[in-house]
């Protein structure tokens, strides 16, 4: 771990901000090359395939393994490193206002469904993770919404009275543990922080030991519903019974999920300091912050600062979300080196609901996740445990929370069509970005130009190499974007992001990478 200094107040400089890009996520960096296992071979038929090896997927083989369950587990990079790999990591009922949101929108049984879902999952994570001894950093917790604003405490009193009607350990409270200048916070007790990436490996060797087999660095291209089910997987193929696409945001889309979530990019940045924060810290005010701290092994702290979300690939100056963070971080820790930055994104249904449900067109054997509003940690672990209860025909205790209603809120409406307005028009035209001409970009800089249906991407590396694609995406048609602070193109229409440099998948739905550029 390199370790560079700031002065109190002084700005990060670019060459810090590099270099904390380079190091990336600390959950990733920290199990650099633990846990590897090859690719797909020659398999045959299982019963249950489950597609995408985060959070949900890994605690989905597990529980089917257990159930005895011939599984096999198919990741397209590392187990645990997609946005599992790029999460804070709190392990709790989600935090800011959204009890409150959901009990006025789609009623107080699904509300409470859906609190009762976060805290079951919760209880079972913290029992497997002890009586299992599962090394993944667990540490006990409070979470804490905050506010630094007087005039917002009754929205955090209004919410504590909601969650505690739905049986959360809730209460006010009005001494707030670390830097923010919070006056009050809504306090969810005995809740946990953990290292993501550890939690999900140690979940994968429990798979296997169970009899579950795993495959990285295998994706997953298409899928023949049918009995059984063909997956198509780079060169290879799979029979099952049974698929469940664990993948954030679903490779098929026949229940249009495409129109009813939306897919949000959020940034951390990680600073050391000597004491840990002591709770897990969500702010209500704008700019939202989240906060929570994780050990390094110098016996210091990582504080991670998060927040800036936005809708993926609407961006392009991605730098200076980073920069916002840092110099929140700045002001909250003056002096304290900036380690590791990152980002990640996460789907939210328009109604707030997860989903964990058959999609339309898969026989009612082809099954996905999504919408865990980036809060997965319970509540994908409470999807796994829905479809697991599912498939053994046991009764599912929340299914409420994953019902969604027939008539969505208005208020869902209204999210659905802001949030994917334009997509039609950025399939059909293909060039709302105006770009420059590939010789006027610099080092590091990217932009799609050219004439309509002929776009092309253009990137140039810091060697001052060129690397051109078309500018479509794979998935569906929509032009993409640069992304500048990651080095990708981003597609605003579903979420996909490719390589700057070689155009493969960084993230789904797509599954093909972007093609050579004409000349
Ligand atoms: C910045 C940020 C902070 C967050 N903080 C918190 C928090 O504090 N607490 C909390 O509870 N939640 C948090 N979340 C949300 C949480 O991280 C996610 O909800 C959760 O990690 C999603 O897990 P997943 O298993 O669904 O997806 P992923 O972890 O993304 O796993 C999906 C996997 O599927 C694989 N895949 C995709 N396509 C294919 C294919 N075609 N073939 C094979 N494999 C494929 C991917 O490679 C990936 O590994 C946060 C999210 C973000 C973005
Ligand atoms: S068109 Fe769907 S992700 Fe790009």
């Amino acid at each position: 771990m390199s370790s560079i200094s700031t002065s109190p107040g002084e700005a990060f400089s670019s060459t810090t901000q590099r270099a904390a890009a380079r190091a990336g996520s600390w959950w990733r960096a920290s199990t650099a090359g633990t846990g590897t296992r090859p690719p797909l071979g020659r398999l045959g038929h299982v019963d249950v395939a489950v597609v995408g090896g985060g959070i949900v997927g890994a605690t989905l083989a597990l529980l089917l393994a257990r159930d005895g369950a011939r599984v096999a587990l198919v990741e397209a990079g590392r187990l645990g490193a997609g946005t599992t790999g790029g999460t804070t990591a709190k392990v709790s009922a989600p935090q800011g206002l959204v009890h409150g949101r959901l009990a006025r929108d789609v009623g107080e049984d699904r509300a409470g469904a859906f609190a009762a879902a976060n805290a079951a999952a919760l209880a079972w994570m913290r029992e497997l993770v002890t009586t299992e001894d599962l090394d993944c950093e667990w540490r006990g917790r409070d979470a804490l919404t905050y506010t630094a604003h007087e005039d917002r405490i009754d929205d955090l009193r209004a919410e504590a009275e909601v969650c505690a009607r739905l049986g959360l350990p809730a209460s006010m409270v009005d001494e707030v543990p670390g830097p923010t200048a919070a006056v009050a916070a809504l306090r969810l007790a005995d809740q946990a922080e953990m290292h993501p990436r550890r939690y999900v490996l140690g979940l994968a060797d429990r798979a296997e030991a169970a009899g579950c087999i795993i495959a990285e660095g295998t994706r997953v291209c298409g899928i023949d519903a049918g009995d059984p089910c063909v997956l198509h997987c780079d060169g290879t193929t799979l029979r099952a019974n049974r698929v469940v696409l664990a993948t954030l945001y679903p490779l098929l889309d026949r229940s249009l999920h495409i129109a009813r979530v939306s897919v949000q990019r959020s940034y951390i940045v990680g600073v050391r300091t000597p004491d840990p924060v002591g709770a897990m810290l969500y702010g209500i005010d704008d700019p939202m912050r989240s906060l929570r701290s994780t050990p390094l092994p110098d016996g210091h702290e990582l504080v991670l600062v998060g927040g800036e979300g936005h809708a993926t690939g609407r961006e392009t100056d991605t730098e200076e979300r980073y920069e916002a963070l840092a110099a929140t971080a700045r002001d909250w820790y003056p002096g304290a080196p900036l380690l590791h930055r990152w980002s990640a994104q996460d789907v939210t249904s328009a109604d707030e609901l997860p989903y964990a449900e058959p999609i339309l067109g898969g026989d009612g054997r082809i099954f996905a996740v999504t919408g865990l509003r980036k809060w997965g940690m319970t509540l994908g672990t409470a999807a796994a445990h829905h479809l697991a209860d599912r498939f053994a025909g046991r009764p599912a205790p929340h299914a409420a929370a994953f019902d969604h209603p027939r008539v969505p809120p208005v208020r869902a409406i209204a999210h659905a069509a802001r949030e994917n307005a334009g997509n039609g028009i950025r399939l059909a035209t293909g060039r709302l970005h105006p770009g420059a001409s590939s010789d006027e970009l610099e080092p590091g800089q990217g932009a799609v130009h050219g004439p309509p249906h002929r776009r092309v991407a253009a990137y140039r590396d810091d060697d001052g190499t060129l690397h051109s694609h078309a500018a479509t995406c794979t998935h569906l048609g929509c032009e993409v974007r640069f992304n500048e602070a990651e080095r990708s193109w981003d597609c605003p229409c579903h979420a996909s992001r490719f390589d700057a440099r070689d155009g493969r998948v960084l993230t789904g739905p797509a599954t093909r990478r972007l093609r050579p550029a004409r000349d």
